[in-house]
Formats: C-alpha cells, structure tokens, sequence
C-alpha cells in the first residue's frame, strides 16, 4: 500500500494498516515529516513530486491512497497530474482513492447536498481540488484502475482544534449570519478511507461527514465551551472582511449542509463520532 502525502492523516491511515500486517510506504516531502514514519510501522519515501520522480516508488497493481494536497496556488493540480504521469512510467495501481475537499460544490445557500449535486466550485482552492477530480476520472476512463473519491469536510481531533485561535481572541461571525459548515473525526475518516479500499465500488463517489452540520461560528463556541475557555467575540458578517483571515473569508462565502447517507449505506460504516457533542466528549470528557 503506498500513501501518497502521509501527513496527519496519512500517518494515522498508516499505522492503521501496518498494525494490521500491512506494508506501507508513505511519500512525503521534507525530512521531518519522513523521520516520523518508521516508528509507526510505515516506510517512508521523501520526495517532492511536484520536482522529483521517485526511483524506489513501484506503483503497478497497487493500492493507492492519494492525500497529498495541491499546490497553495493555482485553478490546477500539477501534482494530481504528475502522479497520473509516474503511474503511467511505473505501472498502473489497482486501486486508487483519492482524499478530496467539499470545496468543489461551492455556495450552495444552506442547502442539503448529497452526490447528485452538480459542482459549482469557485474559490481557487476548490478549482485545484475540481482540476484534481477530472484529471482522475479521465486517468481512470483510459488506465484500467480503479478510483474512488472521497469528498472530505473539515477534520478535526483531540489534537487538532482551534484553541489557538480561540484564545488569541479572533473574531467569529455572529450566530444568525454564519452559514453551515461540515465535519468529520479524523478517526473516522481514517476507517472510511480503508472502507472505500477495500469495499466501494469502482468509480464510487462520497461525501465524508458527521451528517450532523453546524455553523462555523457554534463550532468554535462548542470548542470553547468543552475546553473551558472564554468564547470568542462575535461580529456582524459585514464586518468580516478586515477582520478575519482571506482563508477564513473563503469559507464564509459558502453555505452547504452535506448528506453522508450514501457513505453510510454503501459504505456499511458505522461512525465512531457521529457528532460534534461525540467527538468534544471524547477530547474533554461528556461535561
Ligand atoms: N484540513 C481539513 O479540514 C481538510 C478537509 C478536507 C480535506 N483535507 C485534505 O485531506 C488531506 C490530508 O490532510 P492532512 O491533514 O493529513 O494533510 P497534511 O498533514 O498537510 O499532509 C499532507 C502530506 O502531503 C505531503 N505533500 C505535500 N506536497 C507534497 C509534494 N509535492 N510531494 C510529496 N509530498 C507532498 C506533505 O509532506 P510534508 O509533510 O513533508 O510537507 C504531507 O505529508 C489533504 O489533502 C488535505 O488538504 C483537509
């Protein structure tokens, strides 16, 4: 198995199937995140594919997990289309699943949004992550592998939570104007990803979700609220543009509650946190 991009998740994804007797190689790019590797059973190999093609990387009938993000800039995925390049040199893999964002289905005004929704993606970031899922689905129309598509909301874990930016004291927008926001454990995407390789269809297409969408804003109240620390300040959303971060500002221009009913039943998971109340208990205790 070779994880390209093992980083958080890959590294979680790893020790996973290594402790289930798995051999698995994690690509990553600097040394430091190489270094972190061994000891969790995974092997890794540095390289920045953007510039450099693997020598020791034997890709033919493999199973292929693809986490590596794109590039910071961008409408393309350059490093999307240098794997289907390094494929095309090193054999075909298996099976290829690919860890996507929700991005690509843009503003959808608050609406419910399951697989059939036609993509209407519009920030840079959600073009390269759009750019990525074309490239793949014409890699798949003419390799012979097969492919599944992940469309992942925001992670969160114990270890991975906006205290910092709640206790510095930034902004949120208040309650009645911050549009819908999604989430996923990233235990639970770590047991979907091994679903989607072993049991999805090929060509399969999922939302990775809680099911349970909250606003932006009653995300980070909640984190506060579970860690004990004061709430941020809220602002009008007007006000926003100056006072949050350009990143942030994205976000706040799309609205979308997801459906994760299609993972659920094809996919036979069973979430481990299958809400925000869920996953905060687990970090800090059920209050
Ligand atoms: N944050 C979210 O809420 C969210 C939501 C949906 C989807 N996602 C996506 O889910 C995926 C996994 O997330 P994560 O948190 O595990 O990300 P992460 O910790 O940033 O890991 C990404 C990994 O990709 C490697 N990588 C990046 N560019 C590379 C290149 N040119 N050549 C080789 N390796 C390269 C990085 O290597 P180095 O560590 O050496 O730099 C890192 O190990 C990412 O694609 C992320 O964008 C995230």
């Amino acid at each position: 198995m070779i994880i390209i991009g093992c980083g958080y998740i890959g590294r979680l994804l790893g020790a996973r199937l290594a402790a289930g007797g798995g051999a698995v190689i994690g690509v990553v790019r600097s040394a430091e995140s190489a270094a972190q590797l061994p000891a969790l059973g995974i092997r890794p190999l540095q390289c920045d594919l953007l510039r450099e093609t693997p020598d020791a990387l034997e890709t033919a009938g493999a199973d292929v997990f693809h986490l590596a993000p794109p590039p910071a800039e961008g409408r393309e995925d350059p490093l999307t289309a240098r794997l289907i390049e390094l494929f095309a040199d090193r054999g075909e893999p298996r099976r290829l699943v690919y860890v996507g964002t929700t991005g690509v289905y843009g503003d959808c005004g608050g609406d419910w949004v399951d697989e059939r929704r036609t993509p209407n993606p519009v920030a840079e970031r959600a073009l390269r992550r759009w750019d990525a899922e074309e490239r793949l689905r014409a890699w798949q129309a003419t390799s012979g592998a097969e492919l599944v598509i992940l469309r992942v909301a925001g992670i969160y874990a114990c270890d991975r939570l906006p205290l910092a930016r709640i206790e510095s004291g930034q902004p949120v927008v208040s309650v009645a104007e911050a549009p819908w926001s999604n989430r996923i454990h990233a235990q639970d995407l770590v047991e979907i990803c091994v679903a989607a390789m072993e049991r999805a269809p090929d060509g399969g297409l999922y939302n990775v979700c809680d099911g349970e969408p909250s606003t932006m804003t009653d995300y980070f109240l909640r984190v506060a609220a579970a860690a004990g620390v004061a709430p941020p300040p809220q602002i009008p959303l007007a006000q926003a543009p100056g006072r949050v971060s350009a990143g942030m500002l994205s976000y706040l221009r799309e609205s979308r509650r997801l459906s994760n009913h299609k993972l659920l039943a094809e996919l036979h998971i069973r979430l481990r946190y299958p809400n925000l109340e869920a996953g905060l208990a687990d970090c800090f205790g059920a209050g």
